[in-house]
């Protein structure tokens, strides 16, 4: 997935001037109305576009030059329930808020005919439906989430336990398995859920089950932190060290983002940044429990990257639940790893780059692209390194 180029004046800012400005972006009338699926689909073409995303519809005809992923990109949702294809590419964008003046109605729900992989290679675990069922667990229904699965196997089968502490009601977790599976799962519920797995291939040693990801339906909590200081890496971007509330201990992995949350204009942005650190020279630097660094770059007109500017230390700023897509597992069998950067793009490189400096015996070559010297994150730091 890749940005496309925005014309000038179509930046979010820019978006949100204009669904303040009173203009008619609904096209129906201000009383929201009930859409059946028949009449979604005649709204597919760029002047004339609706989109469906967890059962609201909305008129996206004057978003399309606005949508950072391009035109061809959003339309591959207009005319549809677009809710699976919105959460495969981003689902912490907050389209509810940010969609708010195109609202339209509600979608005429239809049952969704079921689908069944023959070899699937992913699975998804309804962790609460298992949930209601057992006393024990239900209890601590809607406090915290907390999981951990572990997994043994032999020549046919791969036998996964899932132990929950506490969860989130309807929460459901995709694990991702590292090799394919036939399609008859049993389920099996004693002291740990355990979920038994036929192994496509009879013998095939697994060295893991996979990964663990999170509910694909964005639930993130927030959490006020702390802004604890700031200081500048380059002219347009800034280092700042976040303490978590008292009550929150979190150590994102490599590889992590956490969402930033803010409130412009009334519309809320959320935008995912990802966990850094201080200084990539400092090989005794572990992060700890209670704080956490980002480097932002900060747009002229950006509307979340903006905010960071004026926010001084002892200030707030609501902060999401981690997430991630990397995991250091991927590169732990190399021996050398080569990475591309452009510009910020470093920033999720800057702890992979530390764990296989100063804790690995991998060889490291990283390309990094800027448009000038002076954008270069840590110039001085990489000549010494
Ligand atoms: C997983 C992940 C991790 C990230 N980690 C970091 C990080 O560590 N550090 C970091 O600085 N950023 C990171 N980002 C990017 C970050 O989430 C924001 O996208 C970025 O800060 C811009 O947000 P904004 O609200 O300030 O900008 P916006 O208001 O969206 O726009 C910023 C500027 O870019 C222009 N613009 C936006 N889209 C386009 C486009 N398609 N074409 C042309 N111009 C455009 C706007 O006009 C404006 O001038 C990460 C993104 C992802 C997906
Ligand atoms: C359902 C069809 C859609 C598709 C296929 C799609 C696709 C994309 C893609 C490919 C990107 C670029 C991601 C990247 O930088 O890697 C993007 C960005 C973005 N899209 Fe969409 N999009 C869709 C719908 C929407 C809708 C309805 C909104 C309404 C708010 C929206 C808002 C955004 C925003 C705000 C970004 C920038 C995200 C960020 O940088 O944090 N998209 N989209």
């Amino acid at each position: 997935n890749t940005k496309v180029p925005l014309q000038r004046g179509r930046s979010l800012m820019d978006w949100i001037r204009l669904s303040k400005s009173g203009v008619d972006l609904r096209g129906t009338g201000s009383k929201p109305l009930q859409i059946s699926m028949e009449e979604l689909k005649k709204h597919d073409k760029p002047n004339d576009a609706w989109i469906a995303i967890r059962g609201y519809v909305f008129n996206i005809t004057r978003y399309i030059e606005y949508h950072p992923g391009g035109e061809s990109e959003l339309m591959r949702g207009a005319g549809k329930d677009a809710t699976s294809l919105f959460e495969e590419v981003h689902r912490w964008v907050n389209f509810e808020s940010m969609l708010k003046s195109t609202f339209i109605g509600t979608l005429i729900q239809e049952l969704p005919s079921r689908t069944i992989k023959k070899t699937p290679s992913s699975l998804t675990v309804p962790v609460g439906n298992l949930a209601r069922t057992s006393n024990m667990i239900s209890q601590f229904r809607n406090v915290l989430q907390l999981f951990q699965t572990d997994f043994r196997q032999n020549e046919d089968t791969i036998c996964l336990h899932v132990d929950i502490v506490s969860i989130t009601s309807n929460l459901s977790y995709t694990i991702n398995l590292l090799h394919q599976v036939e399609n008859t799962i049993s389920v099996e519920k004693n002291q740990s859920i355990e979920i038994i797995l036929k192994k496509s291939k009879r013998g095939l040693n697994w060295d893991n089950f996979g990964f663990l990801m999170q509910n694909r339906s964005f639930q993130t909590k927030f959490r006020p932190c702390t802004l604890v200081s700031k200081s500048n890496v380059t002219h347009d971007t800034l280092l700042l060290h976040f303490r978590f509330p008292d009550s929150t201990h979190m150590i994102p992995p490599i590889g992590a983002h956490v969402f930033f949350q803010t409130n412009v204009d009334g519309v809320v942005i959320r935008r995912p940044y990802t966990v850094a650190m201080p200084s990539i020279t400092d090989g005794g630097y572990k992060i700890d429990s209670k704080n956490f660094y980002a480097v932002i770059k900060v747009y002229s007109t950006g509307a979340l990257s903006n905010v960071f500017v004026n926010l001084n230390p002892g200030s707030e700023i609501p902060v999401g639940t981690y997430e991630m897509k990397f995991h250091l597992e991927m590169i732990s069998s190399f021996k050398q790893v080569f990475m591309l950067a452009a510009g910020t793009g470093f920033t999720p490189m800057i702890r992979i780059l530390h764990h296989c400096l100063f804790k690995t015996d991998k060889k490291v070559k990283l390309g990094l692209f800027n448009k000038q010297q002076r954008d270069i994150l840590w110039k001085n730091d990489f000549e010494t390194l």
